[in-house]
Formats: structure tokens, C-alpha cells, sequence
């Protein structure tokens, strides 16, 4: 794995966007695997700003989503498919049937999974990964468990999950218990993965994946074994890690 050092969450989603802008401009119809959450929020816009200035392309461009609630439309305004569109698709020259996310209004797990997991296939694959990290270690909602799962799923939330993600409703009764999400081995599948993780509550997780041994018990260890993770991390997130990487 790499480490790149920022200084703050800003030098962070600045660092991020410079490895996605440079993917695009390389491989315009590359395929973006895309992350929800507050930590790729600063690097999106900042590729708003680069695309909106003509230096960065998206028109050719293809995205899979890691996850998405079970039981929210897609317009409900804390999906993920919401987030994304609000965030960043509806300010790019993105082709809106190349952005795919699950479809968490598909209540047949069995379908909606297979349905994803062709659509990734179909694609080829993902080129380049982004993920944020749960304080518990998740990556995508890969919750921490007692083995990997290897395709899309559909998983309940841990209590610390929920609670950490009840700041985007108005009331903690109203954070899904369930969301569909991509798998270990079709994150582990990306060419390459790069990891943002910022702010001191990430600190204990970032130690714990990088520092510690891999285990499903801290899901985002397994990026240990990926041939090309980039880790973009600043301060103190790093607080506990240290010189250790
Ligand atoms: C959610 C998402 C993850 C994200 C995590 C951390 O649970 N499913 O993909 O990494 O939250 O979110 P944040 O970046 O807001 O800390």
C-alpha cells in the first residue's frame, strides 16, 4: 500500500481528485467505482470545479456506486443514488446511463444482487475505486463481520453504523437498518483503490486496518493485500498510526 500525507481534510479531497482527474484524463471511459458519505464530498467538487473549466472530461465516463439503502427510492433525499446525483453527477458532463447504483427499492435480495453484480461485470470492472472508512472499519457497508462476502449483498447495519449515519436524518428511527451493498471481491477487483479517510473519529479505524492484522472483523484491512491501494489520509486520521506505514 501507499500513504499520502495531507495536512487537512481540504489538502485531502484535493489529492483525491488529482488521482481521479488523472484516471479520466488517461482513460476517459474508464470506470469509476464511487463512494458516498462526507469524505470524497470535498474531492467531488473539486472535480465539479476542474470539469466545469473544461480540464477534466466525464462524457465518456462510466460509475458504479458501492451501496445504497434498502427500502429509499432513489429520489428520496438521504439515498445514495440522491446524494450522488445532488453532489455530483447533476454538475458534471456525465451521461446519466453511465452512472449505476443498486436499486435499494428492489426488495428480492437474490435478483437485485445478481442484477448488480452483471451490471460491474458488463462494465469490466472497476479502473479505479474510491472508498471512505466507517469508525468501525467498514468499507462500502461491508459491516465487520466473521468472513469476507465476495459479491454484492444484502447486509443489516451494526448500532455504530446507524448512529454515525443518523446525522443525515432528522430522527435515528429513521436510518435504514438494511442496504445492499458491493463486496469484498468486487472492491478487492479494482485495478486500483484509493482510501480517504480524515478527522481524529477515523483514527482508531485507520490504526486498527493498517496497523493490525486482516480480518473480516476490520474489513478495511483486506486493502493490506490489494497490489495498487493509495490511502489519502491526514493528520489526524494519522494521529494513532503514527511513522508505523
Ligand atoms: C457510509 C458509507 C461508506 C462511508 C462511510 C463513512 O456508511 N456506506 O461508504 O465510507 O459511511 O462515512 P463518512 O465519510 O461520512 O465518515
Amino acid at each position: 500500500m501507499r500513504l499520502i500525507r495531507a495536512k487537512d481534510y481540504q489538502d485531502a479531497s484535493r489529492k483525491v481528485a488529482n488521482i481521479i482527474s488523472a484516471q479520466v484524463i488517461l482513460t476517459p471511459d474508464c470506470v469509476l467505482g464511487l463512494a458516498t458519505g462526507s469524505s470524497p464530498l470535498g474531492a467531488y467538487s473539486q472535480l465539479i470545479q476542474w470539469c466545469k473549466k473544461g480540464d477534466v472530461d466525464f462524457s465518456k465516463t462510466k460509475t458504479v456506486n458501492l451501496d445504497e439503502y434498502v427500502g429509499l427510492s432513489p429520489v428520496h433525499e438521504q439515498s445514495y443514488s440522491y446524494f450522488m446525483h445532488h453532489n455530483f453527477f447533476d454538475h458534471i458532463n456525465i451521461e446519466p446511463r453511465n452512472t449505476h447504483l443498486p436499486n435499494g427499492l428492489v426488495l428480492d435480495e437474490e435478483k437485485e444482487c445478481s442484477r448488480y453484480d452483471q451490471v460491474i461485470r458488463d462494465l469490466g470492472g472497476v479502473d479505479l475505486q474510491l472508498l471512505g472508512i466507517g469508525e468501525n472499519g467498514h468499507i462500502g457497508f461491508n459491516e465487520p463481520t466473521n468472513e469476507f462476502v465476495t459479491g454484492t449483498h444484502k447486509v443489516d447495519l451494526t448500532p455504530s453504523t446507524i448512529a454515525a449515519n443518523s446525522r443525515f436524518f432528522a430522527d435515528k428511527n429513521m436510518v435504514p437498518r438494511q442496504a445492499y451493498t458491493m463486496g469484498m471481491l468486487d472492491i478487492m477487483r479494482a485495478k486500483r483503490v484509493v482510501m480517504i479517510a480524515t478527522g481524529a473519529n477515523k483514527a482508531q479505524a485507520v490504526y486498527d486496518a493498517f496497523c493490525g492484522p486482516v480480518t473480516p472483523q476490520m474489513p478495511a484491512s483486506i486493502m493490506q493485500l490489494h497490489p495498487d491501494f493509495i490511502l489519502v489520509a491526514d493528520e489526524a486520521a494519522l494521529a494513532l498510526v503514527g511513522d508505523k506505514l
